[in-house]
């Protein structure tokens, strides 16, 4: 039976909510071995303060930071809160923020572009305003969600073209030449285009990949409707998938690495639409394991392991700047069962492979 060890690793992109089930989706991590998260700042209100205590408004990221630990959290070696670019982030709000400590990166979300973005604003705002300066000088890292806001149904979804596409065209070449030292994640890249953008940069720009973006492909998702696989962004194309699995298993590969955009939704579907996230909390390193099977890599041989290691516990942790941890799991190639997580609210999370109708994973995590 292959098996492989590999240190504890950390998730740098997921959604952990609020209330009583945060403790719930933080044990589904704890169980998947990582050693720490980045825990998005999408709750309601947001996360667009950094210091003192929670508001109606807003939560800090001190605030936040103090809940996530009380839930489970401290266990982890670290936890990175990002804070939410809305409207009142302010230049000064960065450089206070970089002093206090607590301000180590920042999401950029699309207006109305996803879950909880109704905060959003625009891209030209933050550079004509000084927060990208202001970031880039003080190094807090920018997380980005690169899609195009407002775009509507051809525009946004079709053969040649998305929202992906749009705002890897339109405005990360602008971005990078206007704030050339800035410290950017693009966020759950899913195109050839932001593939091939975050390859032409340098050490500076990287991205994160989720497993269902390695897996699936928008026929997937089509076919039958299997709407726990509705994320944005979307689930795109073949050439685009080859695209993010040639990406992270390249053995020069030093910039893309694990993300998992566990995003837990009580409620997918309803009657006037679907809520967008996949919750692969408690089985992400099995689900990368079988993409990069699935990618050609041999599991089976050293060098398949390093390749899998640095896409799932070194290039992240490099970049943050995060202790690489001492303690190690493993994996085995032995079918385990996938189960639906029932929270403390009694609510039912489904996780994405039993949503496509998989309840058997080809790996088993022991730690
Ligand atoms: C995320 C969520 O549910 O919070 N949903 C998603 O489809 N990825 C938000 C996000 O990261 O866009
Ligand atoms: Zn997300």
């Amino acid at each position: 039976m292959i098996s492989f060890s590999l240190p504890y690793w950390y998730d740098l992109h997921a959604h952990f909510r609020q209330g009583t089930v945060m403790a719930d989706y933080i044990q589904a991590h704890i169980n998947m071995a990582c050693a720490g998260i980045l825990a998005m700042p999408n709750t309601k209100p947001p996360v667009s303060r950094v210091t003192g205590s929670a508001a109606d408004e807003y939560w800090t990221i001190e605030s936040y930071l103090k809940d996530l630990r009380a839930s489970g959290g401290h266990v982890f070696s670290d936890i990175i809160v990002p804070l939410y670019l809305t409207q009142d982030t302010t230049p000064d709000m960065i450089r206070a923020g970089t002093q206090s400590g607590y301000l180590r990166a920042a999401k950029y979300y699309p207006p109305h572009g996803t879950t909880n973005s109704d905060h959003g604003f625009p891209l030209r705002h933050f550079m004509e305003n000084g927060v990208f300066s202001a970031m880039e000088e003080t190094g807090v890292v920018l997380c980005l969600h690169g899609e195009e806001h407002g775009l509507t149904g051809s525009d946004y979804f079709d053969q040649d073209t998305n929202a992906e596409d749009v705002f890897y065209t339109r405005h990360m070449p602008v971005l990078v030449q206007k704030f050339p030292k800035l410290k950017i994640v693009c966020e759950h890249i899913t195109t050839r285009t932001a593939v091939d953008f975050v390859s032409a940069q340098g050490d500076n720009v990287c991205a994160t990949v989720t497993p269902q973006h390695l897996l699936y492909t928008a026929g997937h998702l089509l076919q039958g409707f299997k709407y726990h696989l509705y994320c944005l962004p979307l689930v795109k194309f073949n050439a685009d998938r080859a695209a993010l699995r040639d990406a992270v298993t390249s053995p020069t590969n030093t910039r893309f690495f694990a993300g998992t955009d566990s995003a837990p939704h009580a409620v997918k579907a309803t009657a006037c639409g679907c809520a967008a996230g996949c919750f692969t909390g408690n089985i992400a390193p099995q689900l990368y394991a079988q993409a990069f099977e699935d990618s050609g890599v041999d599991l089976a041989t050293k060098n398949g392991q390093t390749l899998f290691q640095r896409f799932l516990c070194d290039n992240g942790p490099r970049f943050y700047g995060l202790k690489v941890p001492d303690k190690r799991f493993t994996l085995k190639k032995t079918p385990s069962p996938v189960h639906i997580l029932t929270t403390r609210e009694g609510t039912d999370i489904t996780p994405l492979p039993l949503g496509m109708g998989q309840d058997t994973l080809p790996w088993t995590l022991e730690r």
